[in-house]
């Protein structure tokens, strides 16, 4: 499975709650597709999850979910090392020494945590302002070339970059600087009742978000619902017409098609007519997937065996680098 000529790939997602059709065109999809040209790690983001309440049964549940997701996606185990975040221990020791890399205003600075915080006045936490820290020593641990995420992500690789080059120039050259690595379509898939903020597993109007495990007749309802405007042109307009522009990104990121050639085949025709189209053509691509999870789900066993197998690799790996900035940063090895 490891080659050592080949890049490493890292990405991780949290497990609260079923994948929005957002993780899957703007992360999850392109995972799957590296996996044949690089060395590839990703993740499921537990100790992330733990900055927003979740009932601990609920969680255990979701972790178990994602883990299942991953693989229904195309993640195969065979081909990448897939682990829990936190079977592998290494990430909350390197979590603590990235805090202590980190300063108070740059983390002060970061949108997400601005957003989360709006958005959940009564837990706005300690975890929920670090967490940047501890998503670069995910990355940092590793050894990282390319990050693939969506757009959303972007600062906190800009500061993932920020703290390596920091900790390189303190205490010697240790860790590569990554890369992130986003999708050409669908790096920012936007809600379907408010085109101009994402798509989010959070939000509370369930006709906004298609989750990966909606069935057809579900995403044909959602798709027809989405919010337009009253031009009836297809033509993409992200400022103007941020709508259609976002069913014309998704559709573009299913099909491969451009926005010229989306535009040409919708020319003179109403929206209900593509609204169908661009619906169909997502319940087409999600319902192979709706399939693998239900008989993943079936096989607990199977699902035990792949975290174990998962943990211990990642351990291995992440141990090499974490001694190493233990040495440098000057904790005693115990012998
Ligand atoms: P998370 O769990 O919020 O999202 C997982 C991935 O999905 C992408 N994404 C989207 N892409 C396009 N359109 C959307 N509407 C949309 N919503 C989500 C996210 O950009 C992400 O790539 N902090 C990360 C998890 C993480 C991580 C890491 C990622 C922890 N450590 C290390 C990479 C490397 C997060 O909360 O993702």
């Amino acid at each position: 499975m490891e080659n050592e000529a080949k890049k490493i790939i890292l990405s991780g997602i949290q497990p609260t709650g079923v994948f929005t059709l957002g993780n899957y065109l703007g992360a999850v999809r392109s995972w799957k597709q590296m996996q044949e040209d690089y060395n590839c790690y990703y993740f499921i983001a537990d100790l992330h999850s733990l900055t927003i309440h979740i009932e601990p049964q609920k969680r255990r549940q979701q972790t178990r979910e994602a883990f299942a997701l991953l693989l229904a996606c195309g993640i195969d185990p065979e081909k990448s090392l897939v682990f829990v975040q936190s079977h592998n221990k290494c990430h909350a020791e390197m979590g603590w020494i990235m805090d202590c890399c980190s300063q108070f205003g740059e983390l002060s600075r970061m949108t997400q945590f601005k957003d989360k915080s709006a958005k959940h006045p009564d837990n706005i936490n300690a975890g929920l302002f670090t967490y940047p820290a501890l998503m670069a020593g995910d990355i940092l641990l590793y050894q990282a070339d390319y990050v693939p995420v969506g757009a959303d992500q972007t600062q906190h690789l800009e500061f993932t970059r920020d703290v390596a080059t920091r900790f390189n120039h303190a205490y010697g050259e240790t860790f590569k600087l990554p890369e992130g690595y986003f999708p050409k379509a669908g790096a920012r898939v936007m809600s379907l009742q408010d085109p101009t903020s994402k798509m989010s597993k959070s939000d509370t109007n369930p006709k906004a978000t298609i989750s990966i495990l909606d069935d057809e007749k579900t995403i044909l309802k959602k798709f027809k619902s989405a919010v337009t405007d009253s031009e009836a042109c297809v033509r993409f307009d992200p400022e103007a017409k941020p709508g259609v522009s976002n069913l014309m990104t998704i559709y573009s990121a299913v099909t491969g098609k451009t926005m010229a050639e989306i535009e040409a085949e919708f020319a003179g025709k109403g929206y209900g007519d593509f609204k169908t189209v661009v619906g169909q053509a997502v319940a087409d691509e999600l319902r192979p997937i709706r399939e693998n999870f239900a008989r993943l789900m079936q096989d607990r066993a199977y699902l035990d065996e792949e975290m174990k197998k998962g943990a211990e690799r990642a351990t291995y790996i992440a141990s090499k680098t974490l001694t190493k900035v233990k040495k440098r940063v000057g904790l005693l090895l115990e012998k």
